[in-house]
Formats: C-alpha cells, structure tokens, sequence
C-alpha cells in the first residue's frame, strides 16, 4: 500500500479524505475513560499508517484532510466543501472510489446529501463513496476506527457487479445506503447504522442489494449544491406537552425559509402549532412534517389533513427531513433562475418518495 504522496495522485488511487470525529479522536486517559475524550485531533494520513500492514495489497491511497472537527459542528460552509471535492474526485479517471471517516454525529447529514448532491453521479461513474467512523477514540484499547477504516477500503474497492456506484456508510461490519444512516444510540459501537435493512460488509445480501438498486433507479438526477453563503435557514422544531404557538411565532419573525417540524408518534404536532403554521405557509415558509420517535414512516394528512403545502416526510427523520428541505428549496430556486416552474414540493416529494430498504 502507498499513501499521501501528491505523485500518487497521478496514479489510479482510492481517495481518503478525512473529515474528524471520534475516529480521529484522543482521550486524555484512553485505559481509564475512554469516552473523555477530544474527536477530530489525528490526521487521516495516521489513521491510515495504522491500518497499513493489514490493507490489501496492491491499492494506492491519497487522503487529504477536508476538515478534522466533531461533527457536531459541522456547518453548512463544510458540506457545500466536501460536495465538490467528492464531485471533482468522483469526475476524475485517476479516483477510483473515496473513503470519508467522519464523525458519527451528524453522519445522517452528510449521507444524505451526499446522496442527494452526488448519487447519481456515483452510480452512474460506477464508483463508491463510502463514510465511516468510529464510536470510541483511536487511542482506546479496543478502538473500533481501525477495522471500520479496513472495512470502508476493503468495500470501496470490492469488484464492482457485486455492489454498484453509490453513496454507503460502513460501521460494525456492517453497510448500508448512505441515507439510511441513522445515529439512534449514544455510544453503542453500530449506533450509526439501522437495524434491519443494512448488509455484512463482504457478504453482501442479495436482497438487500435489490432495494439500493430500487433506490437508486428512482433517484435519478442529483440536485445542485448550493454554494456556501446560499443554503436556506431550515430549523427543526419539536412538538412536545406544553408546545407553545410562541415557538412558531418566533421563527416567523425570524424570517426563516422552512421548518420541519418533529411530531409526536406518527407525525402529528401540538394543537396549538395549527394557527401560527397556517401563517407561516401564507408567508411562503417551506412546512415539513416529520415524527421525533426516530423510525418509521409519516404519511401526508395523516393524523390530520395537511396544511395548505405542507409534506410529509415519508421515511426522513427530521435531520435528514431538514437537509434535504434545504436542497429542495435551492434547487426550485435555481430552477426558477431558468426559467422552469417547479416548486420545492416538486423535489423534495421525490426525495420523501423513494423507497425504503426492508
Ligand atoms: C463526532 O461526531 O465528531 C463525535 C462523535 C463521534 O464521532 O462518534
């Protein structure tokens, strides 16, 4: 294996770009606490000398440092940075697949709009883009960076009619589309990846390898990344006992482009929200309508019919709900630009729309 020199570049390589997280991470006593620790303190260059003796022989890597943060701050500056190296990495004949460790809080972020910016042109390249990381600091002592680094290359560069181009998340020895990711757990070691639909890295389930390609044969034109200063204020607001109309009053004034709101069980919010949302959708704000308990499906006008525009977010938890408003409401706006009348409901029902992997 080779790594990190700028005349490797010129060679066919699998790309490693380092974003941070834990998996770049460094307790200060890692025997006695592992859990105290800083993320984004190692650089993707040494996470990788690491694993070196035991990747397969005969790839090149080149990793390159996007950014070395925990991914709780990760900003929307960062993912307009990151879509366009992943794009450019993707359109060059020299990349061959890309690695992305990243912090394991906001993975669910950036999956899907690396999905939604770059899947098609993935799938369509024939190349992977794979994100992992890691739940316990690179100096732990049963650190789970290593082998989740192991299993995003050794996957990235798996002969290809076994898995086609697109945009996955590896953790635990385990895969799945990169929008299926879903951080439910605080600190359990596969807390990144959804139960049921996922598939062992290396024994890659026929089944589940026919709903990525169902997902994939519905997505079939990525959207455009906005540029840093353009992405829409989108925030997610919870609906909870005692909610208040204040809590959607105050965003109103505040002038945001859209909401998502986190309901209660299958989606439905606090009768008090109805009038002040109601407003909000005469002001042109963007409503979407997804549930806070984390998995399973919200229906349009169920509990209640609608308001005027509002969607329901189908599989999309409210972070990923809260994304891919964002991308919608950019791309009617850069479709308008040309001319074309399409609205935000036009692209994000496509997104909520596609199917889930059971
Ligand atoms: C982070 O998201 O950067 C910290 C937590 C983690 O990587 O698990």
């Amino acid at each position: 294996m080779s790594t990190n020199s700028n005349s490797l570049e010129n060679t066919p390589h699998i790309l490693v770009l380092g974003m941070g997280g834990t998996i770049a991470g460094l307790a200060s006593k890692p025997e006695d606490n592992p859990l105290d620790y800083r993320a984004g303190q190692v650089g993707v260059d040494s996470l990788l000398t690491h694993i070196e003796s035991a990747l397969p022989s005969g790839l090149t890597l080149v990793s390159k440092q996007v950014a070395n943060i925990n991914s709780r701050n990760l900003s929307e500056e960062l993912l307009t940075e990151l879509g366009n190296v992943v794009r450019s990495a993707l359109a060059s004949p020299l990349v061959m697949g890309i690695v992305i460790t990243h912090g394991t809080d906001t993975l669910e972020e950036t999956g899907i709009f690396l999905q939604l910016t770059c899947g098609t042109h993935a799938l369509d390249l024939g190349k992977r883009v794979i994100l992992t990381g890691a739940m316990l600091p690179s100096n732990a002592p049963r650190a789970d960076g290593p082998s989740n680094l192991l299993d995003a290359i050794r996957w990235v560069s798996t002969p290809i009619d076994n898995c086609p181009g697109g945009i996955y998340g590896v953790m635990a020895g385990r895969g799945c589309l990169a929008m299926d990711l879903a951080k439910r757990h605080t600190s359990a070691l596969n807390a990144p990846i959804k139960d049921s639909p996922s598939s062992s890295v290396g024994l890659i389930n026929p089944s589940w390898l026919s709903g990525v390609k169902a997902i994939q044969a519905a997505w079939t034109e990525d959207l455009p990344i906005p540029q840093a200063d353009t992405w829409p204020w989108v925030e997610i607001l919870t609906s909870h006992a005692g909610a208040r109309a204040q809590t959607i009053t105050h965003w109103i004034k505040a002038n945001v482009d859209g909401l998502v709101l986190a309901g209660s069980g299958i989606g439905g919010f606090h009768d008090v929200w109805r009038t002040p949302l109601d407003e909000a959708s005469s002001k042109g704000i963007a409503l979407v309508r997804s549930s806070r308990t984390g998995s399973g499906l919200t229906y349009q006008d169920i509990p209640e019919k609608d308001g005027v525009g509002c969607l329901a977010a189908g599989s999309l938890a409210a972070p990923k709900a809260r994304i891919a408003l964002q991308l919608a409401i950019y791309a009617a706006k850069q479709a308008n630009l040309t001319g074309k009348p399409l609205t935000w409901q036009d692209f994000f029902a496509r997104i909520a729309d596609l199917p889930e992997i059971r």
